[in-house]
């Protein structure tokens, strides 16, 4: 038993021996001080008390560093160089208000034997779910046909959408006369047949590419282009600078008896509940836009958390392949829907999602949505006194927009002169500011911080951190073979 304690003894003082040894050489400066044996037990006590305390601070004020850098790293600051801006225009959505192409719908017929009443209340029916929201799902139709038509079609909830898009024509591609198309008076603008929250509309001028387009989040395939026009001529999107006067375009080409616009950030898509509002004649809308930009390398030097926003490809959206914060919310709304009616409307992405929810009915769509219409619209229910909200956590787009309206005016007569409806934005002041989201906190800057601040508190450098390795691994591996250096 003693032989067995003596041991311990020999060992723990030749621990004790290498720690003193190592405090003795150390850049720390206060270590050594412990371990001298000429100072009497109250000296280094002090020290002991004086060197926590440094140590405690130097822990805290590094965290502090290391909550900076992973949290609040960049900023938005102030530009006003205007003169060099290169300003893109907003974005227009434009919905029509008749959904469904006739001779497409009769071809359906056709071929699948739908005739006399049953196919007049299939119409109906579809012309509305097509044009259904949250704000109209009571207008759809309850047809007594309506249960038997659709079970020998063979269409399910889940092929509402895809039944939709095939009797829905892409007025992108019609032939001259009746194409939507979207032209600023010499160029024309790309224009993209879209799935919103309104149904299959089109938008023009948009920085979000084909990945946002009907065909590409319903099947998983780019559109076709126009066999007619040449892709190379036309604009992805129109910009304008300061010594240009007025400068807009217009989005033109419906046949339709209304169209609905919206009209918002070319870096985002449509929100439902800013609608600039339902026409039967062309309008046309002045705008002011401010931007938001960012410095040419921050998406390489800093993750989401930094910047708190993200850019368009950083998707973590189930159901859409892209990131906008208009699209966040959409999806925030869709799994709200999902929680209080247990089913998702059929204008979302569904189908190439890797869980696809349960699609509702429309008889679900007709019961258990107009009672909650304000809760999926706002994110808020009125309950008496107390409001119910409910929290959407949707990160800012990195680069974005603001768009504000100055001016709207009807067309009067465009119908007739043009034969067709269309919405056009006119921007005629440019901003004289815009924001620039910036690293104020690099990398680099943290770790001067944190070297700077053990340099404060401890005294302690990169090469006394080597020297702390170098001591606990090769000098102990000589010392422990008996080599004293
Ligand atoms: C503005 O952007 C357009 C389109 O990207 C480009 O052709 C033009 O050269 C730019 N102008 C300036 C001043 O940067
Ligand atoms: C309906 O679709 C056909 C092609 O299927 C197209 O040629 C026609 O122009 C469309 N009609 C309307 C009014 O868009
Ligand atoms: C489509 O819905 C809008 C908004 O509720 C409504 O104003 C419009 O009349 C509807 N269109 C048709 C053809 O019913
Ligand atoms: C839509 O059209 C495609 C291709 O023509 C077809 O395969 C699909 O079955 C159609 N969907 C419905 C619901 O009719």
């Amino acid at each position: 038993m003693s032989t067995k304690l003596s041991s311990v003894w020999k060992w723990l003082s030749l621990i004790y021996n290498f720690i003193a040894l190592y405090f003795n050489n150390c850049c720390i400066h206060g270590f050594r001080y412990l371990v001298k044996g000429m100072l009497m037990l109250l000296e280094r006590f002090l020290w002991l008390i004086l060197l926590s305390i440094s140590i405690y601070f130097c822990v805290v004020s590094c965290l502090s560093s290391v909550n900076r850098f992973q949290t609040k790293s960049t900023h938005i600051g102030i530009e006003r160089n205007s003169y060099k801006w290169n300003v893109s225009l907003p974005s227009i959505t434009v919905c029509p208000m008749q959904r469904l192409n006739d001779s497409r719908f009769a071809a359906y017929c056709l071929e699948h034997n739908v005739f006399g009443k049953d196919r007049t209340e299939l119409r109906d029916f579809l012309e509305q779910l097509a044009n259904s929201t949250y704000t109209n799902f009571e207008n759809i139709p309850e047809y007594e046909s309506i249960d038997h038509t659709l079970k020998n079609l063979n269409i399910e909830p889940e092929n509402y959408m895809e039944l939709i898009y095939n009797l829905t024509w892409d007025a992108t591609h019609s032939e001259e006369s009746g194409r939507v198309r979207c032209t600023d008076g010499s160029y024309e603008i790309r224009v993209t047949q879209v799935l919103t929250e309104f149904g299959l509309c089109y938008v023009c001028n948009t920085f979000l590419g084909l990945e946002y387009s009907a065909s590409y989040v319903l099947f998983g395939e780019y559109p076709q282009l126009n066999g007619v026009l040449n892709e190379s001529t036309m604009l992805p999107i129109k910009h304008g600078a300061f010594f240009e006067k007025d400068t807009g375009f217009t989005l033109i080409g419906f046949t339709n008896k209304a169209i609905d616009t919206y009209l918002h950030s070319p870096h985002d898509v449509m929100r439902l509940d800013s609608n600039f509002g339902y026409t039967e004649e062309g309008s046309a809308y002045e705008l002011e836009i401010e931007h938001i930009t960012t410095e040419p390398n921050l998406e390489k030097t800093t993750s989401v958390s930094q910047r708190k926003c993200r850019f368009f490809h950083e998707s973590n959206l189930e159901h859409y392949p892209f990131y906008t914060k208009n699209s966040c919310s959409q999806e925030c709304r869709l799994n709200l829907a999902y929680k209080v009616c247990k089913c998702i409307p059929h204008f979302y992405p569904n189908s190439r999602v890797k869980n696809p929810k349960p699609v509702c009915s429309y008889k679900i769509l007709k019961s258990c949505f107009p009672k909650h219409a304000g809760l999926f619209l706002k994110f808020y229910e009125a309950n008496g006194h107390h409001g119910k909200i409910d929290e959407c956590i949707c990160e800012q787009n990195c680069r974005d927009s603001v768009i504000r309206l100055t001016k709207a005016s009807v067309m009067r007569g465009s119908q007739m002169l043009l034969r067709s409806l269309g919405s056009s934005a006119l921007v005629k002041f440019w901003p004289k500011n815009q924001f620039k989201r910036q690293v104020i906190f690099s990398f680099t800057d943290f770790l001067v911080s944190l070297g700077g601040t053990a340099g404060l508190y401890l005294g302690f450098s990169v090469l006394g951190l080597i020297e702390l390795f170098y001591f606990f691994s090769m000098r102990l591996f000589w010392h422990i073979f008996g080599y004293q250096i």
